[in-house]
C-alpha cells in the first residue's frame, strides 16, 4: 500500500469510531439513568500530574493549565487525589485541615478556578474525603491528646494504659503492624489502622459525624459534584475493641469492615449531605459480600451511589501475576450481581497499585501499546463507570526502582522494615515491590521529551520514568495511532452508544483460554467485544449473527475474519456491531 494512502487510512480510524452508531435512545426507555453512571472518570494524583512553578510538586495551577488536554480526552468527571493541608506523611491522605489547600499545591482561588474551568467544560469534579482518620497534626486530634478531659478526646479512640495492653488490632502501615501507639502525655494508647500519624477518627461520636458533614458541605456549597470517601468501610468500630483471633488480619476486611453502624451513619450522611445537592457518592471498598456491597449502594438504601470494589484490582498482588479465567470471572460475577440494582465501579488501577499495562497488559516495547489499548477498549466497554488513572491513556509503564531508598511511599518503607524484621526472603520482598508498589503509579506524567518530561522544570519529588522520551502526551498526540488517541476514540463511542453503558453484558466462549469475549445488548442495540489477552494469535468461530458485523473500534489496522472465524492478533482488541 501506498504511504499517503497508509496514513490516510489510519487517520480515518479514530473518525470511524465516533460515529454514533446509537439505535437506542428513541427506541429503548433506560430505567434509572444517572449522569454519573453515563462518563468516564478521570483519576488526577495531583503531586505528580503538572508542576506550574517550578518546585519539582504536581500542583492546581498545574492541572488548570491542563484543561484543554483533559477535556480533549472525553472524559466526563475527575476525581482528584487529596489537596488538603497535610504534613505529606501519605501524600495527603493525613489532613490536618480540610477546608484549607496545602500552599504547595496553591490556593482556594486557584481550587474555584479548576473547578469553574471543569464546569465550563462539562466535566464534574470528585473530592477526595478522608476522614477514617485525620493527621496527628490536625487541630482536633492535638487538643485530643493534650489531656484525657480536653473536649476533643472523644474525637478519636483511646485506651488508658491503666486498662492493660490493648487488644491487638493490626496496622496497614505500621511498621511494627501494630494499630496501637502509645502516647505519654495521657498515658494512653490510641488506634490508627493506617500509619501512627493517622489516628483514626471517632465515628461513634456524633460530635465528629457532624464535623465530616459540615465540612463536606462546605466543598458542596463551592460546587463540587461528588465525593469520593477515603477507606469508608472502616469507620465504624466496636469500642468495646473485643479480641480478635491472632492472624485476623488476613482476613481483614471480614473483621474490620462495614462496622456495626457503618449503614446508619451513611443513612445520616446521606440525609445530611447528599439528598441536598446534585452529587454521587462512592466510598473506597464495598465490604466482602455482594449483599454488604448491594446495601451499600441500592438505590433504595440512600446511602451510596456506586460501589468500588477491590476483587478485581487484587488479581494481581503477587509476582505471579492472573489467570484471564479469573479475569473473566471476578468481572462477570460482579456483573451480574449489579444486573438488576445497585451500580460498580470498573477499573484495573488507582494511586495505590502499579502501572495497569504492567500489571495486567504487557509492557515490552513489542506489546505495550496494543496492550493498553486492550485494557481501554475492555474498561470502557465494561458495565458499570470507568475510571482511568492519569497517564494509563498513554500506556504509562512501571518505574524500575531497584533499592529501598528510591522509594517514597510510606507504605513501601515502613512494610520494607516490618519484613526485614520478621526475617523475610529480601530480596523476593524488593522483587515484588519493584513490580507491585505504589510508587510504580506515582512518578510524574509525561508530557513531553524536554527535560522531566515537561512535568516540572526542577528535579521531581519521584524520579521521571526514563520512557518518556518515547510515551508521552506530545508524540501520542499527532500520532492517529497512538494509545492516547485510542483512548479518545473509546471514550467518544461510550459517550455515542447507551449500549456501551447500559445494556446488559454476556460472556461468550467463558473457556476461551486467550480471548474475553462478551456482548452489550440494549433494546435493538447490540456490541460484541473481541480482546485477545495473549501474545499469540487466538481464533475464535463466530456464531452467524456476527459473521458480516463491522468492525466500530480496533486497535490494528485490519482484522482477520473469513466469515466464520476471527483471528486476533496479540492483544488485538475489537469491537464490532451487526
Ligand atoms: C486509601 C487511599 O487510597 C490510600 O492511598 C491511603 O494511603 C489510605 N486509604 C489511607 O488514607
Amino acid at each position: 500500500m501506498k504511504k499517503s494512502l497508509y496514513l490516510l487510512l489510519l487517520l480515518l480510524i479514530p473518525l470511524a469510531c465516533v460515529e454514533n452508531t446509537n439505535k437506542t435512545d428513541e427506541k429503548t426507555e433506560i430505567a434509572n439513568r444517572a449522569w454519573w453512571k453515563e462518563g468516564v472518570i478521570y483519576q488526577i494524583y495531583p503531586r505528580s500530574f503538572k508542576d506550574s512553578d517550578g518546585d519539582g510538586v504536581g500542583d492546581l495551577r498545574g492541572v488548570i493549565d491542563k484543561l484543554d488536554y483533559i477535556e480533549s480526552l472525553g472524559v466526563k468527571m475527575v476525581w482528584m487525589n487529596p489537596f488538603f493541608e497535610s504534613p505529606m506523611v501519605d501524600n495527603g491522605y493525613d489532613v490536618s485541615d480540610y477546608r484549607a489547600i496545602l500552599p504547595a499545591f496553591g490556593s482556594m482561588e486557584d481550587f474555584d478556578e479548576l473547578l469553574a474551568g471543569l464546569h465550563q467544560r462539562g466535566i464534574k469534579f470528585v473530592l477526595d474525603v478522608v476522614v477514617n482518620h485525620s493527621s496527628d497534626q490536625h487541630e482536633w486530634f492535638k487538643q485530643s491528646r493534650s489531656s484525657r478531659d480536653n473536649p476533643y478526646r472523644d474525637y478519636y479512640h483511646w485506651w488508658p494504659a491503666e486498662k492493660g495492653d490493648p487488644p491487638y488490632r493490626y496496622s496497614l502501615f505500621d511498621a511494627e503492624g501494630n494499630a496501637w501507639k502509645y502516647d505519654s502525655i495521657t498515658d494512653a494508647y490510641y488506634l490508627h489502622y493506617f500509619a501512627a500519624e493517622q489516628p483514626d477518627l471517632n465515628w461513634e461520636n456524633p460530635k465528629v459525624r457532624e464535623e465530616v458533614y459540615d465540612i463536606m458541605k462546605f466543598w458542596a456549597d463551592k460546587g463540587v459534584d461528588g465525593f469520593r470517601l477515603d477507606a469508608f468501610q472502616f469507620v465504624s468500630k466496636d469500642t468495646t475493641f473485643p479480641a480478635w483471633p491472632k492472624g485476623y488480619e488476613k482476613d481483614f476486611i471480614k473483621y474490620v469492615g462495614m462496622g456495626p453502624h457503618l449503614h446508619s451513619y451513611l443513612q445520616e450522611m446521606n440525609r445530611e449531605v447528599f439528598s441536598k445537592y446534585d452529587v454521587f457518592s462512592v466510598s473506597e471498598g464495598a465490604g466482602s459480600t455482594f449483599e454488604d456491597a448491594h446495601l451499600l449502594v441500592d438505590a433504595d438504601r440512600n446511602e451510596l451511589d456506586m460501589a468500588y470494589h477491590f476483587e478485581t484490582v487484587d488479581l494481581v498482588n503477587s509476582l505471579e501475576g492472573y489467570k484471564l479465567k479469573e479475569l473473566k470471572e471476578v468481572f462477570s460475577r460482579w456483573d451480574s450481581a449489579f444486573a438488576e440494582k445497585g451500580w460498580i465501579s470498573i477499573f484495573l488501577s488507582n494511586h495505590d497499585v502499579s502501572r495497569i499495562v504492567s500489571r495486567f497488559g504487557n509492557d515490552t516495547p513489542e506489546y505495550r501499546s496494543p496492550s493498553a489499548k486492550l485494557l481501554t477498549t475492555f474498561l470502557l466497554s465494561m458495565r458499570g463507570t470507568p475510571y482511568t488513572y492519569y497517564g494509563d491513556e498513554l500506556g504509562m509503564t512501571n518505574i524500575d526502582f531497584q533499592s529501598i531508598e528510591q522509594y517514597q511511599d510510606i507504605a513501601a518503607i515502613n512494610g520494607y522494615q516490618k519484613a526485614l524484621s520478621e526475617g523475610a526472603d529480601m530480596e523476593l520482598h524488593m522483587q515484588a515491590l519493584n513490580f507491585l508498589s505504589r510508587d510504580n503509579g506515582r512518578t510524574p506524567m509525561q508530557w513531553d521529551s524536554t527535560e522531566h518530561a515537561g512535568f516540572s522544570t526542577a528535579t521531581p519529588w519521584l524520579p521521571v520514568n526514563e520512557n518518556y522520551t518515547e510515551i508521552n502526551v506530545a508524540a501520542q498526540d499527532s500520532d492517529p495511532n497512538s494509545v492516547l488517541n485510542h483512548f479518545r476514540a473509546m471514550t467518544a463511542l461510550r459517550n455515542n452508544n447507551q449500549v456501551l453503558i447500559y445494556g446488559d453484558y454476556e460472556m461468550l466462549a467463558p473457556e476461551h483460554e486467550q480471548i474475553y469475549a462478551y456482548t452489550r445488548t440494549l433494546g435493538e442495540d447490540q456490541m460484541l467485544v473481541l480482546l485477545n489477552f495473549s501474545e499469540s494469535t487466538a481464533r475464535m468461530v463466530l456464531a452467524d449473527g456476527w459473521r458480516s458485523a463491522r468492525e466500530v473500534i480496533n486497535n490494528y489496522t485490519t482484522l482477520e475474519n473469513d466469515g466464520t472465524t476471527v483471528s486476533l492478533k496479540p492483544w488485538q482488541a475489537v469491537i464490532m456491531q451487526p
